[in-house]
């Protein structure tokens, strides 16, 4: 069985006395994880220390946003897999889209730190989407494909193995992240099928069928649970809902109902 995830993207927000604040929020509050299910929480390098030793009592998996794919070097400003995982991560977002869209991430560097970082042994949530040109035009499912079809066409950069065990996908329509605009469940399970279908050409079925597809962009404590109830959609990944003590334990409730 596919395991069910609420992961929280807190992007760059909160100092580290913020997240304590956050922590002492929800503690004592916090759903006990069920069997099958999973919470994580993506948050600031900075923040990691402080979420990993307050997350542990909680059972909240703590990951970091973004991480290079290469262990050390020349590479100023960024964070490397043997940094973060000797503070006790081991869970990374990949390719989300404001790294596309901001700091230049495509489909090839994408590619690179995913599979830098299943070597490595951290666990991957990695992200696609396509904007809201590119629905316009009818493209979704070729940029979706295409996204995909970098990790998994042969070659250096292969992640095929890794899939459904420690690679799993986010789908997060650009144009639904942070504007209010939800894709409905019948959007969302449609493009979540295609990624299976395309995990399932390009992989196996059975990587295929194991593998957590998390729909993300404006999810609320509203709209998450019509979400989940789509065949395809086995959890959410939340920007600002996440924030907030309040909606992070109404989601983690929803997630477990
Ligand atoms: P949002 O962000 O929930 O604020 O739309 C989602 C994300 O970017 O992961």
């Amino acid at each position: 069985m596919r395991r069910k995830i609420f992961a929280g993207n807190w992007k760059m927000n909160y100092t580290v006395k913020e997240t304590r604040e956050f922590f002492s929020a929800i503690e004592g509050k916090i759903p006990a994880a069920k069997s099958g299910c999973e919470f994580q929480l993506y948050v600031p390098a900075l923040s990691l220390t402080i979420a990993l030793d307050l997350g542990k009592k909680s059972g909240i998996t703590i990951g970091a946003q973004n991480v290079h794919w290469e262990t050390k070097g020349a590479f100023t400003g960024e964070v490397s897999g043997p940094m973060v995982k000797e503070i006790g991560v081991n869970q990374v977002l990949v390719g989300h889209s404001e790294r596309r869209q901001h700091f230049g991430e495509t489909n090839t560097t994408v590619a690179k730190r995913c599979s830098s970082l299943l070597k490595q042994g951290f666990n991957v949530l990695v992200c696609i989407g396509e904007t809201r040109a590119e629905r316009e035009a009818g493209k979704t499912n070729t940029v979706l494909r295409q996204q995909l079809m970098a990790l998994f066409h042969e070659g250096e950069h292969h992640c095929g193995s890794y899939l459904g065990k420690s690679l799993h996908v986010a789908y997060e329509p650009v144009w639904a992240i942070g504007t209010g605009l939800t894709a409905t469940p019948e959007q969302a399970e449609e493009a979540h099928q295609e990624i299976r279908t395309v995990l399932t050409k390009s992989v196996s079925e059975e990587a295929s069928k194991a593998t957590s597809i998390l729909y993300g962009g404006s999810v609320t404590p509203a709209n998450f649970a019509e979400l989940l109830k789509c065949e395809n959609i086995d959890g959410g990944l939340v920007g600002g809902a996440s924030l907030k003590p309040q909606d992070w334990l109404a989601l983690a409730q929803i997630l477990q109902s």
